[in-house]
């Protein structure tokens, strides 16, 4: 039962609070007043079971004790210092990056803030060693890399794309999972970078064919041409392996992270091996903000909690249970994805209603169009709170 009065003052609130800020999103009208683990309390005290993470951000959940204690430990010695200074909490975490990216732990990493940005210095490093003569970059239909200008032109999404023409030239877009198109493309010779999610995650939770990855690391070895893995949302055990890259024995020249590197923190990484990292030069690219030490402090508390919690074989284990779980329920017609990047394919195209009802429910959902659903709690959800997200989705579903 709603008390009309109520509701009308709730959304005079919503109202008001959404005034100032520019209309780019679609809320969902709700007013999150704490978060813990892995739900979300609003201001009417309704919990909510998140199975978005904060767009794949907070695998840890939220308001991890871990990851709080490290940022505040740091802010408490210094939370920024310009880039003109060393500090030992960034150096570490730039050596636990290039230790856990590459088989012989070399590698050189620059910090942004955000996977556009970690995007956006891949693009910049690629041109670099393209030295002048090499500088278009392949990227696929249906991609999402980002929302800057560069990585907006990466982005292979005309829709995303068209108000905000001119881009920067030099991208092509070839079909996700398509080896023979891609061949073509590599082809020419002013190409000097592949950048490719390893699941297609914004652009519907979209799995390549067996074996795609493998041919297109060896056509990008034939022709010296980089071959970039955007892992913003797929890195950092999200998939069941710490990056999405290793499930298929690739060894990429560039990774990118953001997201769940901070578990919240505002963070960006762009890994690079150190024969591309050092075209790079004094001066060529910068950010006030990357490389903060708190950010830095917050994502190696991430991966000691990883490690801790023994993570990827939970991701592993729960997966299989969500997966078996979700395609049992009469609504749903397959299941997409890897690990804990899920997307639920409906049988008719009622996602949007579908997720608004469960919101009502009490569980956080993401529609990506009208028939998938992306599925992506936190990395620590238990088996107890895939019972209860799945009896929302069945309950909810039957009415639709
Ligand atoms: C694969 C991928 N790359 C890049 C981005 C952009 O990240 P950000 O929103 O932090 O700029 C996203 C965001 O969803 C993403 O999924």
């Amino acid at each position: 039962m709603h008390n009309i009065d109520t509701d009308l003052e709730h959304k005079a609130r919503t109202e008001s609070m959404r005034s100032a800020l520019m209309p780019t999103y679609t809320d969902y009208g709700v007013i999150i007043e704490r978060a813990s683990g892995c739900y979300l309390y609003d201001d009417t005290g309704r919990k909510y079971l998140d199975f978005l993470s904060g767009v794949s951000v907070v695998s840890l959940g939220h308001a991890n004790e871990a990851v709080n204690q490290a940022v505040t430990e740091q802010m408490r010695s210094f939370g920024h210092l310009s880039n003109f200074f060393i500090n030992p909490t960034t150096s570490a975490l730039a050596s636990e990056i290039c230790s856990r990216v590459a088989r012989d732990r070399s590698g050189k990493v620059f910090f942004s803030n955000s996977g556009a940005e970690a995007n956006e210095t891949a693009i910049k490093l690629a041109r670099r060693y393209g030295d002048g003569k090499r500088y278009k970059i392949v990227t696929c239909f249906n991609s999402f890399h980002g929302r800057t200008m560069g990585a907006l032109a990466a982005t292979g999404q005309p829709t995303k794309q068209r108000p905000f023409q001119p881009l920067p030239p030099g991208f092509v877009y070839v079909d996700f999972g398509d080896i023979s198109s891609m061949e073509t493309a590599l082809s020419d010779p002013q190409v000097v970078a592949v950048m490719i999610e390893i699941v297609q995650g914004e652009g519907g939770v979209v799995d390549a064919p067996q074996l795609y990855f493998q041919s297109l690391e060896r056509l990008c070895k034939a022709k010296d041409i980089l071959l970039i893995v955007d892992e913003v949302q797929t890195g950092m055990g999200r998939t069941g392996a710490l990056f999405a890259f290793s499930h298929f024995g690739l060894d990429p020249d560039i990774v990118t992270l953001s997201k769940a590197l901070g578990n919240g923190f505002p963070i960006g990484a762009t890994w690079a091996k150190a024969e591309v990292a050092n075209h790079f030069i004094p001066g060529d690219h910068g950010s006030t903000f990357g490389g903060s030490p708190t950010s830095a402090a917050a994502a190696l508390a991430v991966f000691a909690e990883i490690d801790r919690l023994d993570l990827l074989s939970q991701v592993r284990e729960i997966s299989s249970y969500l997966r078996e779980k979700l395609v049992g329920i009469e609504i749903v017609s397959k299941v997409s994805g890897m690990g804990l990047l899920l997307g639920m394919h409906l049988k008719q195209p009622v996602a949007k209603a579908l997720v608004a009802k469960a919101l009502e429910g009490g569980l956080v959902l993401n529609a990506l169009s009208d028939r998938i659903i992306r599925v992506a709690p936190p990395l620590v959800i238990s088996k107890q709170e895939v019972d209860e997200a799945c009896d929302v989705i069945t309950k909810v579903s039957q009415g639709l």
